[in-house]
């Protein structure tokens, strides 16, 4: 049996409904939210729901649980790894960072869980998503609410570019990597993507000025890039609502971006999936389209 854990979430479900439309697969998923009747009831914070929760599974693809300051998110990959050796998983399919993350401070938990899931006795396959294609809009949103109001987009891109990817490929292929592992299991050997780490990274790459050309189009008035420093970026970041822990988070993010360091250069995304990968621009205009009209009503409102 497959379990996805974190099915109430966006790539979790994709993977989860994706895995369902498969004939010949036993699936289960799991959320913190569940019932125990239709999902399993699995949450990381309380690791009395692990044993009952992954009780019967062959494959666990685990979504990361991020969203927390770094010693909860090891804390609860931590848990959820422990239990995965008792309750006898043979093999588990983890959502990692793009290698080209390394030096983000995210990075730190999921190359931490990469490092127990290797000194575990089962099988495993690191899937090192990349950057989803909404990413830099949404921390860039100080910048885009600006931009309604002035013609400016400000962020600290810098020069930098940033490879993004959509959730829906990266789905695609958690499903593919799982799907093909229970079969291989199911017919008496190892599963072909044992001990594989696959770096998905995004294959379209987006700057401050490529932001701002989108803006243009979709507010239907001139736009322009201009790149501020991380200090100015941190006030920005400021009363927008962010937990601390973002803040650091999305610094670091664009400290690496001005460095030139998020934009890949290779990715396993094209082995992977049976077409090209899909093309982010629309979703990118897409998350664009959706900051600017908060924007615009907020000003509304005031
Ligand atoms: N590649 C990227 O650009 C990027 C960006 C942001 C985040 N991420 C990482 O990728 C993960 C999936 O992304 P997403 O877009 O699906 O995020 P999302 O929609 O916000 O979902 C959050 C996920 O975290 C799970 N989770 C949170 N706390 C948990 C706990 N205590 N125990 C078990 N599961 C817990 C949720 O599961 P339930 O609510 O169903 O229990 C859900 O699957 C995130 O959690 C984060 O670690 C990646």
């Amino acid at each position: 049996m497959i379990l996805v854990t974190g099915i109430s979430g966006a790539l979790g479900s994709l993977v989860h409904q994706g895995l369902s439309t498969l004939d010949g697969l036993t699936v289960a998923g799991g959320s913190r939210s569940g019932d125990d009747t239709t999902t399993r009831r699995i949450d990381f914070d309380d690791p009395a729901t692990l044993p009952a929760g992954l009780r019967d599974v062959d494959v666990l693809v685990l979504i990361s649980a991020g969203y927390a300051e770094d010693d909860v998110v090891l804390a609860r990959h931590g848990a959820v790894i422990d239990a995965a050796a008792a309750a006898g998983v043979r093999h588990v399919i983890y959502t990692s960072l793009a290698g080209s993350g390394d030096l983000m401070t995210i990075a730190l938990p999921h190359r931490w869980t990469e490092k127990r899931l290797a000194a575990a006795p089962f099988d495993v396959t690191i899937l090192r998503n990349g950057l989803y294609a909404e990413v830099p809009v949404g921390l860039a949103v100080a910048g885009a609410v600006a931009s309604a109001e002035s013609g400016v987009f400000a962020a600290a891109f810098g020069t930098g570019r940033i490879s993004v990817v959509a959730r829906e490929d990266l789905a695609e292929v958690a499903v593919r990597v799982a799907a093909e592992t229970e079969r291989d299991l199911t017919a008496g050997r190892r599963s072909r993507h044992a001990d594989k780490v696959y770096e998905l990274e995004g294959v379209t790459a987006v700057g401050g000025a490529d932001i701002a050309e989108i803006l243009n189009e979709s507010l239907g008035s001139p736009v322009r890039y201009v790149p501020v420093s991380l200090e100015d970026m941190r006030d920005m970041l400021q009363g927008i609502g962010l937990e601390p822990y973002q803040i650091t988070h999305t610094l670091s993010l664009f400290a690496n971006l001005g460095a030139g360091l998020l934009e890949a250069s290779k990715s396993d995304l094209h082995d992977l999936l049976p077409r090209a990968p899909r093309d982010v621009r629309e979703l990118i205009t897409d998350a664009v389209r959706t900051v600017g009209y908060q924007s615009a009503s907020v000003n509304a409102a005031r």
